[in-house]
């Protein structure tokens, strides 16, 4: 794991986007994973302002999203796939054909994250997969459990996870309590990883992902086996590091 601490979270968010503008600018073609939820905002910004600035083209880039609430439509402003058009696709010259994010509408929705499989495979795998993490230590939206998930699938949200993404919805009621996920699997088979924390309140998911033994039970600490993982971090996501081992 290559761990990179910065003052604070502008700068941590400008190190991603400069991650992933430079496996753009080396590969043109690029397949990048992205993440959605309140961490990677001041990121995507920064790339937008990158394709703006006219440094990046992403006329040959294919995305896939990590995750998709089940059950609501890309046109639900909760939404995942709403989240990516409003903050980075409608800003920037990616064809429409190139975005992948789960269909959290499916009508069978075991197919549909079988088909999500395939269609990454098609492309020849993910170059670089933006990732946050959970209070819980979630990636995706895998959460803690017995064993890692090897594929996309269907999840159950923890309370934990509804409660943290509560915020975004009008009451914890309405936040869906399933949802569509990458497996750990699909994520750990991106040739590289970028992983974004800022915040104290991530401080304790960060020291189990780094510190402690690998275990579902943190499903972020599966990035200790992965060969090229970088984790970015803010001070305040960092302050429970010094307690390692
Ligand atoms: C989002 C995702 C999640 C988030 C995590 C952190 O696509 O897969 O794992 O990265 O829940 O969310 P924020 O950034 O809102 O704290």
């Amino acid at each position: 794991m290559n761990i990179r601490v910065f003052e604070n979270d502008r700068q941590a968010a400008q190190a991603a986007a400069c991650m992933i503008a430079a496996q753009i600018l080396s590969k043109p073609a690029a397949v990048i994973g992205l993440a959605t939820g309140g961490t990677p905002v001041p990121a995507y910004q920064e790339l937008v302002r990158l394709t703006n600035a006219g440094v990046l083209d992403w006329s040959r880039v294919t995305t896939f999203n990590l995750d998709e609430y089940l059950g609501l439509p890309g046109d639900h402003d909760q939404s995942f796939k709403y989240f990516m058009m409003k903050h980075l696709f409608n800003k920037v010259n990616i064809a429409p054909e190139s975005i992948h994010i789960p269909d959290g509408m499916a009508a069978d929705p075991t197919e549909a994250c079988m088909s999500y499989e395939r269609a990454i495979r098609e492309q020849g795998g993910i170059d670089l997969q933006l990732l946050g993490i959970g209070r819980n230590g979630h990636i995706g939206f895998n959460e803690p459990a017995d064993a890692f998930s090897p594929i996309t699938h269907v999840v159950d949200l923890t309370e934990d996870t509804i409660e943290a993404n509560a915020r975004f919805f009008a009451s914890s009621a309405d936040v869906p309590r399933q949802a569509l996920s990458m497996g750990v699997g699909t994520i750990m088979q991106a040739r590289s990883i970028v992983m974004l924390v800022t915040g104290t309140e991530k401080a304790r998911a960060v020291r189990s992902m780094i510190c402690e033994p690998v275990s579902p039970s943190c499903p972020a600490s599966v990035l200790q086996l992965h060969a090229n993982v970088t984790i970015l971090l803010d001070s305040p996501a960092a302050t429970a590091m010094n307690h390692c081992r």
